[in-house]
């Protein structure tokens, strides 16, 4: 997702814009820019990372707004850089998400004289407002008609020359205010602007709010409207490293911390049950005849691990769809499917699509998700909250766990709510999850054995996770966790699928991490590890506590925590991606090509 910040007030514009850039340059940009408000704009925008971008001093600028960019449409260019100004230099845009009809707008405007100066879709924003403002239009009109002209997301902040006032509207692409003190903050994540202000305000898409010092007001359908001015709980630093060299591993070691919270107030093991604040109409679970999970990356691998789990509490079949290729079809009854959208940001937009398609073919809808405001929130019925804290990383961590314990959670409920799972067992269920900060602090305790594992890998020419059942997403997910920040190969299979075709790829130089551990049938995965095994493979296991390690070249083991002992092993395998590639020396917050949330399909 690219950034988008913007401030109008009493002090010089320039430092406070420039620093909330700096707040979302975690993201991993390719560009970055900002447009001064005075009687004429000052723009400075370049491609590179926001530390090479220089803000000009503009003494009288106490407005202004910044971008930075992950490139979609056109490379990452000084002209492609946002933001991007109308033909008479008047008006400054900067927008996130995709234009989709711009190449016709564009021709419209070719046509009518204007030129162009970048290959973005952006660019057609403010030769429209232009337009509008030369027909008499305020700033305010301007941008609403133009975005009524608009098809595709978007998320646009703009501004005048000589006036001191930015127009903000949303459309599928994130947006919040921020209340200062005689001054008044917009951006598209709330870390922009927190060590200003933690008043808050979630717009909604179609809201447009024109912004000035002292006050922000929103329009809806060209009425004023009230939006709920929220408190931000968590402040700027949480959201720094608290002395980790990097967030990823910072947030590794938030695990038990962020299960906790996860967890908080949400068990009753008196009543065997548990406290969602979900409610589903009446007779709705008992009616249910699929459970759908729709997602993507991590959270597509969590979903799997879920759909097993709901399968096994719930007693209802739980199927698991790439976001990007979900249809809602297949003769399903929408009244008997419930479609949940696992989405720790709140804001993937192959996510959001397949989410609108289920709602829109009668489906209720769940979002299950990490970001409080974020869209797939007012897209769906109910939202679950995993509250593992802000997620700085792009290679996703702490989420992985609180989703699939959220998951649980919900299978726990869905079951006890369909008569399907008996309060002894669900009790059983609990007693387990309760177990899981203290499982996971035992083995971030044991770092470092792992950190000495990655050091004999280094030099391996592949990587290879297997694993059964509940151990079967977590093979996937400590591959793709390698893949991401150390940009080795690595694969995860289902460990019986090692003799059919990838055991051609085993060589003493490709170790295999397996989940041996319950709740992944250990003893026949021990097997299939044999297999790689006789052709020289380093072996890795992952063990319950205290089990036989037979021939492993290392055990690492877990607590018994039943099924959850895959997730807990999943910690040795986030754990041995991170010291891969630190050892290799790589950009691990940031990794090349990867955003922390991808808001275009
Ligand atoms: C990818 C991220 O772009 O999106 C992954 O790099 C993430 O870490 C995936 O798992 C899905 O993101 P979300 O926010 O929908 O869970």
């Amino acid at each position: 997702m690219c950034g988008i910040v913007g401030y109008v007030g009493t002090e010089p514009a320039g430092p406070i814009v420039y620093g909330g850039l700096e707040n979302l340059d975690y993201r991993g940009y390719d560009s970055a820019g900002v447009a001064l408000v005075d009687q004429e704009l000052t723009v400075a925008k370049q491609a590179g990372e926001v530390s090479e971008l220089r803000v000009p001093e503009v003494a009288n600028a106490t407005c202004g707004i910044g971008h930075t960019r992950w490139s979609t449409h056109g490379p990452p260019t000084d002209a492609n850089a946002h933001p991007h100004t109308s033909q008479n230099g008047s008006v400054a845009v900067v927008h996130n998400g995709i234009i989709e009809n711009y190449e016709s707008l564009k021709g419209e405007l070719l046509k009518e004289g204007f030129d162009f100066s970048s290959d973005t879709d952006t660019e057609v924003i403010p030769h429209l407002l232009e337009q509008e403002l030369n027909d008499g239009h305020d700033l305010l009109s301007a941008v609403d008609r133009v975005v009524d002209r608009l098809e595709g997301s978007y998320a646009i902040a703009a501004v005048r020359a000589g006036s001191d006032r930015i127009v903000a509207t949303r459309h599928e692409s994130p947006l919040v205010i921020g209340h200062g003190d005689d001054a008044a903050f917009v951006a598209s994540d709330v870390t922009a602007f927190l060590e200003h202000t933690r008043d808050v305000t979630y717009l909604e898409d179609g809201d447009v709010v024109s912004l000035e010092a002292a006050h922000a007001t929103v329009y809806h359908d060209g009425d004023r409207v009230d939006r709920e001015i929220e408190t931000v709980e968590w402040d700027a630093d949480a959201a720094e490293k608290g002395g980790y060299e990097h967030y990823m591993r910072k947030e590794i070691h938030e695990q038990p911390t962020a299960l906790r919270q996860t967890l908080s107030g949400r068990i009753d093991l008196d009543r065997g049950d548990v406290d969602l604040d979900l409610s589903f109409p009446q007779g709705y679970l008992e009616s249910l005849e699929e459970i759908q999970l729709v997602a993507c990356g991590t959270s597509y691998y969590a979903s799997q691990y879920a759909a097993t789990l709901l399968e096994e509490f719930a007693d209802v079949r739980a199927t698991v769809e790439i976001a990007s290729e979900y249809e809602f079809d297949g003769g399903r009854d929408p009244w008997r499917t419930l479609v949940i959208a696992v989405t720790q940001s709140g804001e993937t937009a192959d996510t959001l699509g397949a989410i609108r398609r289920a709602a829109g073919a009668g489906a209720r809808t769940l979002a299950v998700t990490n970001t409080l405001g974020s869209t797939v929130t007012r897209e769906t019925n109910d939202t679950l909250f995993i509250r593992a804290g802000p997620e700085i990383g792009v290679a996703a961590t702490k989420t992985f766990a609180s989703q699939v314990t959220t998951l649980a959670l919900l299978a726990v409920a869905v079951g006890r709510g369909r008569g399907s799972l008996s309060t002894a067992d669900a009790r059983d269920v609990l007693e387990n999850v309760r177990g899981l900060p203290g499982a996971v602090q035992q083995v971030l305790d044991d770092e470092a054995r792992v950190t000495e594992v990655a050091n004999e890998c280094l030099g391996s020419d592949a990587f290879f996770f297997v694993g059964r059942r509940f151990g079967y997403p977590v093979a996937l997910e400590g591959a793709l966790k390698l893949k991401e920040i150390s940009y080795d190969h690595a694969e995860g299979f289902a460990a019986g699928e090692l003799k059919h075709g990838p055991l051609a790829l085993v060589t003493e130089k490709t170790p295999v991490l397996a989940v041996l551990t319950a709740g992944a049938d250990g003893s026949e995965t021990v097997n299939n590890l044999a297999e790689a095994q006789t052709r020289g493979a380093p072996a890795i296991g992952v063990v319950s506590d205290g089990a036989e390690t037979g021939s492993l070249d290392c055990a690492l083991e877990v607590p018994r925590v039943g099924v959850f002992e895959p997730l807990v092993a999943n910690v040795y395998f986030q754990l041995f991606a991170y010291h891969v590639a630190n050892l290799k020396d790589r950009s691990i917050d940031k990794p090349r090509n990867l955003a922390k949330s991808v808001t275009v399909e």
